[in-house]
């Protein structure tokens, strides 16, 4: 089944507060519809700077800002949505098969992703016109 920008959703994360912080925990298929095989964060970003600008063939993700904010452009082939992160206790979930680009870091942001796969460069679609080939099959 072709997914769509609006299979991609907006998860509302646990979050344990008390006036020592917050606290946020993500078990395996409790909040998320996979399981994590993957974590990795993006930091050091320059304020303003972009990452991705891909999409991926099989790979499931959920995106967070766990600190500062940036912007999550969703690309379907058909339709775009944009999604700004920018509260640890949320996390965008992100199918397989969708183009994002993520925009706009502000300066010492930090975002994490729980993804459903190994690193395999192979899956990645990093050319816009074979995204949108691959998309209309
Ligand atoms: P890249 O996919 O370009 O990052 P982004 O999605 O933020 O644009 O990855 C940057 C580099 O990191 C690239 O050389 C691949 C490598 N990498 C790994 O080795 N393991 C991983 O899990 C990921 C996500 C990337």
């Amino acid at each position: 089944m072709k997914t769509t920008i609006h299979d991609c959703k907006l998860i509302d994360l646990p979050r344990k507060y008390d006036r020592r912080g917050s606290l946020t925990p993500i078990t395996n298929q409790d909040q998320i519809p996979f399981d994590i095989v993957r974590t990795y964060y993006l930091y050091d970003v320059p304020g303003g700077e972009s990452r991705g600008g891909h999409a991926h063939r099989e790979l499931q993700q959920l995106i967070m800002s766990v600190m500062g904010a940036f912007d999550v452009v969703l690309d379907d082939g058909t339709d775009k949505k944009t999604v700004r992160l920018e509260r640890a206790y949320y996390g965008l979930y992100v199918p397989r098969q969708i183009w994002r680009e993520l925009i706009n870091f502000s300066s010492g942001g930090i975002c994490l992703v729980l993804a459903s796969m190994p690193y395999d460069e192979a899956e990645y679609i990093r050319d816009y016109d074979t995204f949108i080939q691959e998309k209309q099959k």
